[in-house]
C-alpha cells in the first residue's frame, strides 16, 4: 500500500484560489508515488471536484471534507449530511479534528457518531486523535490517544472495503499543529506504534490494514524523515498543502509501505 498524503485546506481560500490549487495540484500528481487526496472547505468542493476531473491521464487526486453531520438529513441548521457529501464526488472525510473537537465541542462519541454515518454511505473517513501539550507535559499522552481510539472508532472501521478505499487513522499532536514545532522522530515512532497495537487490540488482524497518518507542521523539509519512521502511513498537512509546490514536496518524500499496512483479504 501506498502511503497516504492529504491536504487538509481548512478555512482558507476563495473559489478562485481553490480551483487553481486543485489545477496546480493534478497537474503535478503524475509522478508521485503515493496517495493524494485535497480536502476544500465545504462551499469549494463542487468547484474543485470539477477541475480535478479535468486532469491529465494517470494524475489521480481524490477529494475530501473536513467534516460531515452524523444524521443523513435533518433539522440541523449550518451542517452538511455525509450523503451530501458522496452527492458532490467526495471519498473521504476528515473527522474529530482537534479543531473541531476544541471548537465545536466534538467528544468522542460525537466522532464515532459522524465516522458511522461516512461509512454507511460509503466515505472512508480519517479519523484524527492527539493530545495537548499539557497533556504530553504530564505523560498522559498515550492515555489520551488510547481512550481517543476507543471512543471514536465504531466497529467496521477496519474493515476491507470492496471499493479499494481505506479508512485512517491520523495523529495530529495539538500542540504541533501550525506551530512550525514537530515530536522528534523518537516521539513519532512511539505514538504510531501505540496506536497500532491499539488499533489491532480493537479490531483483530484487520487493524494492520488502517494507515496512521502524522499531522502536524509537516513540510517538504521535514517529510522524508517523518514519512521514514515506521507505521507512519502518509501526513496530514495544514499549512504546507495551500502550496502546490510543497504539498507535491511532500508527496514526493513518501514511500510505499511494504508489509507495514497490510489489507487483510479475501473481500467478505
Ligand atoms: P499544519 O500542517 O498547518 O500544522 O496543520 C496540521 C493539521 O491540522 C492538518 O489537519
Amino acid at each position: 500500500m501506498r502511503q497516504l498524503i492529504a491536504g487538509n485546506w481548512k478555512m482558507h481560500g476563495l473559489s478562485a484560489d481553490a480551483v487553481a490549487l486543485a489545477r496546480a495540484v493534478r497537474d503535478g500528481a503524475g509522478g508521485v508515488d503515493a496517495d493524494l487526496l485535497v480536502c476544500p472547505p465545504f462551499l469549494h468542493i463542487p468547484a474543485v471536484a470539477a477541475a480535478l476531473a479535468g486532469g491529465p491521464e494517470g494524475s489521480t487526486v481524490a477529494l475530501g471534507a473536513q467534516d460531515c453531520h452524523q444524521a443523513a438529513q435533518g433539522a440541523h441548521t449550518g451542517d452538511v449530511s455525509a450523503p451530501m457529501l458522496v452527492d458532490a464526488g467526495v471519498t473521504h472525510v476528515i473527522l474529530g479534528h482537534s479543531e473541531r473537537r476544541q471548537n465545536h465541542h466534538e467528544i468522542d462519541e460525537v466522532v464515532r457518531e459522524k465516522t458511522e454515518a461516512a461509512l454507511r454511505c460509503g466515505l472512508a473517513p480519517i479519523v484524527c486523535v492527539g493530545e495537548t501539550d499539557a497533556q504530553r507535559n504530564a505523560g498522559q499522552e498515550t492515555e489520551v490517544v488510547g481512550w481517543q481510539l476507543a471512543g471514536s472508532l465504531p466497529q467496521g472501521f477496519a474493515d476491507p472495503r470492496k471499493d479499494g478505499l481505506s479508512c485512517a487513522v491520523a495523529y495530529e499532536p495539538v500542540w504541533a499543529i501550525g506551530t512550525g514545532r514537530t515530536p522528534t522522530l523518537e516521539e513519532v515512532a512511539t505514538m504510531h506504534a501505540f496506536i497500532r497495537e491499539e488499533l489491532v487490540r480493537q479490531f483483530g488482524a484487520a487493524g494492520h490494514g488502517i494507515r496512521i497518518l502524522y499531522g502536524g507542521s509537516v513540510k517538504p523539509a521535514n517529510a522524508k524523515e517523518l514519512l521514514a519512521v515506521p507505521h507512519v502511513g502518509g501526513a496530514l498537512v495544514g499549512g504546507a498543502s495551500l502550496k502546490a509546490e510543497d504539498f507535491l514536496a511532500i508527496a514526493r518524500a513518501a514511500r510505499d509501505l511494504g508489509d507495514e499496512v497490510r489489507t487483510p483479504g479475501p473481500w467478505g
